[in-house]
């Protein structure tokens, strides 16, 4: 895609939290070059898109090749007609013609699984997701300077195999190219035995990723505490990997539907703990 203009203000129109700079960046750097699945008004203008990313799960070492669906959206004037659901019925027949095995993506928001569960896409990846006060996390978790570095997404893109490889678990990997280029914004912080991905969004900390060996789950959080201290945010979210939450102490959380998929075969659609979505562009 050449000129993306057109697109880009689309997505503006429909993604109101984004700014005019983190559009461009996008767009330049990623959405140019996933595969575009569009309908347009008679005077060539797009009112409905949404975009294919190459994404592989990680299974048994074997990469299995997936689109991860991004920045689906509407012009609001043309909402309510059944557009986007043509549309994923148009993604369905991409994915099968380019031999991928199915199609991933993350709602924006939890009322929207409904919505895509009427396009048979359903809950496929849980996250364990802690929601608390800024307070109450440093009070359970006391904040401690560890022996942390501060990396870039690239070397993550390395750095999160290495701990997944331990949970023997299926997981999601984009390409080390889509993590950097899609992810400005995120700061990876790695130690020997955990590391985690955050983003600091007004008076939130958001921790997009969070892993560690077992065991180690009380560092973890405490480094996360100890950045948490220093941001001044008032509330954290925090996305930790399903199967560490037995090993929380302080509290217990339930894990719940992260992400959904649609595949041809619908015998594996169930979410399930041993598969592990992550990172996601959100
Ligand atoms: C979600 C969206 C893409 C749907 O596009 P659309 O062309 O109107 O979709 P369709 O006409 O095929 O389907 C409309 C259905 O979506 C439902 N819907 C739209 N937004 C919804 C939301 N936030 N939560 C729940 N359902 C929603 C409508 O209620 C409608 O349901 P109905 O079929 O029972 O009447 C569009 O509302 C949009 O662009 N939203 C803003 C951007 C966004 O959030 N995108 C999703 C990214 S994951």
């Amino acid at each position: 895609m050449k000129d993306y203009t057109k697109y880009k203000n689309l997505y503006l129109l429909c993604f109101t939290d984004d700014t005019p700079e983190d559009a461009e960046l996008l767009f330049k750097n990623v959405l140019s070059k996933a595969k575009l699945v569009c309908e347009y008004d008679n005077a060539e203008n797009p009112i409905s898109m949404l975009f294919l990313m190459d994404a592989n799960i990680i299974s048994n070492g074997k990469e299995l090749p997936y689109y991860y669906l991004y920045a689906a959206c509407t012009h609001p004037e043309h909402r309510g007609k059944g557009i986007m659901g043509r549309l994923l019925e148009k993604a369905k027949e991409v994915a099968l013609n380019n031999g991928k095995l199915g199609i991933f993506l993350k709602p924006a928001k939890p009322s929207l699984f409904d919505f895509y569960a009427k396009s048979d896409f359903v809950p496929f990846f849980n996250v364990c997701k802690i929601i608390k006060s800024a307070n109450e996390f440093i009070r359970l978790y006391s904040p401690q300077i560890t022996n942390t570095t501060k990396t870039t997404m690239s070397l993550w893109h390395s750095i999160r195999k290495d701990f997944l490889n331990e949970f023997n678990c299926d997981y999601v990997d984009f390409s080390q190219d889509i993590l950097t280029t899609a992810a400005d914004g995120s700061i990876p912080i790695n130690s020997k035995n955990f590391g985690f991905v955050y983003e600091i969004r007004d008076n939130l900390l958001l921790v997009k990723e969070a892993l560690c060996k077992r065991g180690y789950i009380n560092e973890l959080m405490s480094a996360i505490s100890h950045i948490l201290q220093n941001s001044h945010c008032e509330d954290i979210e925090i996305r930790l990997h399903p199967l560490l939450k037995d090993e929380l102490t302080s509290f217990s959380e339930a894990n719940v539907p992260f992400s959904v998929m649609w595949q041809p075969s619908v015998a594996t659609n169930q979410c399930n703990t041993n598969r592990y979505h992550g990172f996601a562009f959100d």
